[in-house]
């Protein structure tokens, strides 16, 4: 059986000609007509005047923190179930990260308690420098409240939209939240150019730091002069070349992923102890990943059980995100909360998620999980 992947890349056929196009310009080099082209269209596509095309996602959250001052001293809120590349970001400037819970409602920050830390900290007049506020799995964060509790004490908002590109809050896509927002291309993502990243803001000077940082912080000057650290951080044009391909199929990617979900759920939906992770009501989740939840007491398997008895097959599926304050590199930072994400970590599975899954695949994965399940034996 052929492997099935958590998250395969998934071409249009049409990246190969843009592709062509930049090998016939020349310009295959970390700037370029393609890279111009790609942040005008990305930016319309999520709505926020500016973007910069970076070499990944992880290099937006630096340059984000970077441009917002954050340095050696600072704390810094960040979602505590996410990938690390969230939180790493807060150490490559020296500053420390804070942890924050998830709402179960939505595996998001819980706005809730991201007021309460706020609040706790700022009596202690130790305002964080900034907030790393993560879309997860495709679902946006609740965002009125958290711009609320962030306004009334002046902390900026990075909004990590890294896995939620295509998604809604009240109608509004995600990744125009916050004053910056954050985006991967990496060869998981809904849309992919095997590795990338995009920072968008409606900051055009800020925007226009950010590659000035990423192209090696060189002076306007005819030698090579530098009057600060820059970073290798721009996207090649090759790569944003395939990036502009695959952004024209990005609303495709999102039903597909969605009706990846759905077929899961219809096969999967009346099992005792399986829960599917949930569309908040504010918005529109692109099912990035389908996430189920198992409770071994009913459903007579564990997650563990579940994934290993699908690796038998050949498929992969993933644990949930382990929350950050259980990451040994973090051991010793503060969290506010931590138990639903500790349960999520626990109870939580990925499942093939791939746009490009046919029904049949579904099934396979599904009569799999089927048969670990006690009560449909
Ligand atoms: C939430 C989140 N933030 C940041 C990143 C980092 O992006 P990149 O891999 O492009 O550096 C990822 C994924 O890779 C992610 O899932």
């Amino acid at each position: 059986m052929t492997r099935l992947y958590l998250s395969p890349p998934h071409m249009s056929g049409q990246e190969l000609e843009y592709v062509h196009d930049a090998f016939e310009s020349n310009w295959i080099a970390p700037l370029g007509p393609h890279v111009d082209a790609f942040e005008q269209e990305f930016a319309a596509a999520v709505a926020v005047e500016y973007a910069a095309a970076l070499s990944s996602g992880s290099a937006a959250l630096h340059l984000a923190l970077m441009l917002l001052g954050v340095g050696p001293g600072d704390l810094v809120l960040v979602s505590d179930l996410t990938f690390a590349a969230s939180a790493f970001a807060v150490r490559y400037v020296g500053a420390e990260p804070v942890f924050v819970d998830s709402d179960l409602s939505s595996w998001n920050i819980d706005p809730a308690l991201l007021e309460e830390a706020l609040d706790a900290l700022a009596r202690g007049s130790r305002v964080p420098g900034a907030a790393i506020v993560v879309d997860l799995y495709g679902q946006s964060a609740h965002w009125a409240p958290i711009r609320c509790t962030c306004e009334k004490y002046g902390v900026p908002i990075v909004e990590d939209a890294a896995e939620a590109l295509g998604a809604t809050y009240r109608e509004r896509p995600v990744g125009g939240f916050g004053r910056y927002g954050v985006f991967s291309f990496n060869g998981n993502k809904i849309i992919t150019t095997s590795g990338g990243g995009m920072l968008v803001s409606d900051d055009r000077k800020a925007i226009a730091r950010a590659r000035f940082l990423a192209s090696q912080a060189r002076d306007p000057a005819p030698h090579y002069q530098h009057s600060q650290i820059g970073y290798n951080y721009r996207m090649s044009n090759v790569l944003a070349a395939i990036g502009r391909a695959q952004l024209r199929v990005l609303p495709a990617r999102v039903e597909a992923r969605r009706r990846v979900f759905e077929w899961y759920r219809e096969l999967l939906g009346d099992l005792p102890g399986l829960e599917f992770m949930p569309e908040a009501p504010y918005g529109r989740s692109t099912r990035w990943l389908t996430c189920v939840l198992i409770d071994p007491g009913q459903f007579g398997a564990t997650r563990e059980e579940v994934r290993l008895a699908l690796e038998a097959e050949n498929i992969e599926a993933r644990p949930v995100w382990k929350p950050m304050h259980m990451q040994p590199v973090f051991d010793g930072c503060a969290i506010y909360g931590g138990s639903v994400a500790e349960r999520l970590f626990e109870r939580g599975l990925c499942l093939p998620s791939g746009s490009a899954l046919t029904r049949d695949q579904v099934e396979r994965v599904a009569e799999i999980i089927r048969r670990q399940c006690r009560a449909a034996v």
